[in-house]
Formats: C-alpha cells, structure tokens, sequence
C-alpha cells in the first residue's frame, strides 16, 4: 500500500502519497487507488525499478506513463582523486540567499517541474528550501566556489555508515562549463575519502544529460535505473 507523505503534503497544499512497485498487479493497484481515494490522496508518486515490467504493465493499462526516469551513478573513489582547484570552501549561512536565487533555476529536469500539475512556483520552492536546509545542517557538507555572500555554485553530501550520497549540485547558469561541478564534486570525493568511505552513489534525472556526462567524466557508472510515475486521483483511471 502506498504511504501518506507528511512533508510533500505540507509543502503542496494536499494529500500526497508514495507506493514502491514491486511487480505490482492490476488488481493491487486498483485497491491502492481505493486506498488513495478513501484518504483524499490527489497524487500518489509511484517508484518502479526500469526492468519491472509487470508494475509498468499495470500502470500502462490506467494510461500511465513514467515521468522521470531517476537514475544512480556510483563511484568507487581512489586515494588518489585529484585535489580540488583553489576558491573551494565550506558553505555559510550568508551564502544561502544566492544560493536560493540558484536553486530556483537549477532543477526544471526534475520531475515537479517536467509534471505540470505542480505549481513551478512551489517546485522552485522546494529546491531552495532543501539548499538552505542543506547549508544549516541537512547536509554534512556543502561546498560552494566564489565569494562570501556571491557564491555561483554549489554541492552538497550525506555521509552514510557505508557510502557518502550526493545531494544537490548546482552552478549559476551564467557559470557554467568552466568546472565548477568538476571541481566542488572532486572536494566532495576528497572529503569522502577523508571519513574513510570509498563508496559515492549520486541520483539524477534520465535526461538530465549534463549532470549524467559530469558523472561519468568523474568515473561514476549507472548502476540503477528506477521509473518514477505520478497517479493524479482526480484523473480517471
Ligand atoms: C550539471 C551542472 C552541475 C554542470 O556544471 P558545470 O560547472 O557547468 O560543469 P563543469 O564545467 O564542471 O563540467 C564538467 C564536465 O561535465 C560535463 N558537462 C557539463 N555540462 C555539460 C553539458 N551541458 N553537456 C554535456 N556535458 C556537460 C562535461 O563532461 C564536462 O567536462 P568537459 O568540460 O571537460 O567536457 C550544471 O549544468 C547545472 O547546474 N545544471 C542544473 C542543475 C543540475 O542539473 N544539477 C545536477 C542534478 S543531480
């Protein structure tokens, strides 16, 4: 049965839910439709591994389609990763109104703003409120490049028992293709080696091209596709 989301919840303005398909059946997925319904749920996200073909058969059947296809790199970091260039530091909290300005712009291949259904405002929303979070402490570390108070990009990590997991990356636009992203992710790998992990996963959208030719440009390989699908109740099915 899909679960109901207090965050997403809040944060839209209406009941939101999220079900992980696991060779979900077209009856399974009726009754958690009936599930929704009877909660007042308007969009339930749908989580399905790419190969799961029986769940993609279900949601097929009620007209639905994937809308992002979420996508992880994983890195098995060496010692030896080169040393980031100069200008790298540790985000502070003056940063964080730039910061917000970028992250407002930063993410229209994710999948609130590719679903028009959600409002682009709120989707910006989300995304400024997760890097200022991040700086004051959702994250372990935010790296950011330029000045106090001007930063013009960033990257952010979690360190896990047993790998450190990517957060938000993101340069102002009239900043990049000059390696910024190489070189706050190469400080964010010598960190990583520095706790003692070896192991760096990172998630992002199928047709965020450039983010995924970034990854592998630093030795990151795919190593799991999942689809995501958004039930809309107040759609027919
Ligand atoms: C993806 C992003 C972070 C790249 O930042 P950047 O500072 O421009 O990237 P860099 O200059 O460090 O580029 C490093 C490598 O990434 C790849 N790359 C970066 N931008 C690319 C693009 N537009 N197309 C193809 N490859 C690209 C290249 O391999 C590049 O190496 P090269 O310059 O030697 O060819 C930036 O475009 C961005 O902020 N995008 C919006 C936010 C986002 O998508 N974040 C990632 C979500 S998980």
């Amino acid at each position: 049965m899909p679960v109901l989301l207090d965050w997403d919840t809040r944060f839209f303005g209406f009941p939101v839910a999220r079900l992980e398909a696991q060779e979900l059946a077209p009856a399974e997925l009726s009754d958690c439709l009936e599930w929704a319904r009877e909660r007042g749920v308007r969009c339930i996200y749908v989580l399905r591994e790419q190969d799961d073909t029986i769940s993609a058969a279900a949601l097929s059947a009620i007209g639905s389609q994937s809308i992002d296809e979420r996508s992880t790199y994983t890195a098995v970091l060496r010692a030896d990763v080169p040393h980031p260039s100069a200008g790298i530091r540790i985000a502070q909290a003056l940063d964080v109104p730039r910061l917000k300005e970028i992250a407002a712009v930063a993410y229209t291949d994710a999948r609130f703003f590719v679903d028009t259904r959600f409002d682009p405002e709120r989707s910006a929303a989300l995304y400024m409120t997760w890097i200022e979070r991040s700086v004051h402490g959702g994250a372990d570390l935010v790296l950011v490049e330029g000045p106090l108070g001007a930063p013009r990009a960033s990257a952010s990590v979690h360190f896990l028992p047993d790998r450190a997991q990517i957060g938000l990356v993101s340069v102002a636009p009239e900043a990049r293709g000059q390696g910024l992203a190489r070189a706050l992710l190469l400080g964010l790998m010598e960190a990583t080696i520095q706790r003692g992990l070896t192991r760096m996963d990172v998630v992002t959208q199928g047709r965020n091209l450039a983010a995924r030719k970034l990854y592998e440009s630093l030795g990151f390989h795919l190593t799991r596709v999942q689809c995501w699908h958004h039930l809309w109740l107040d759609q027919a099915h």
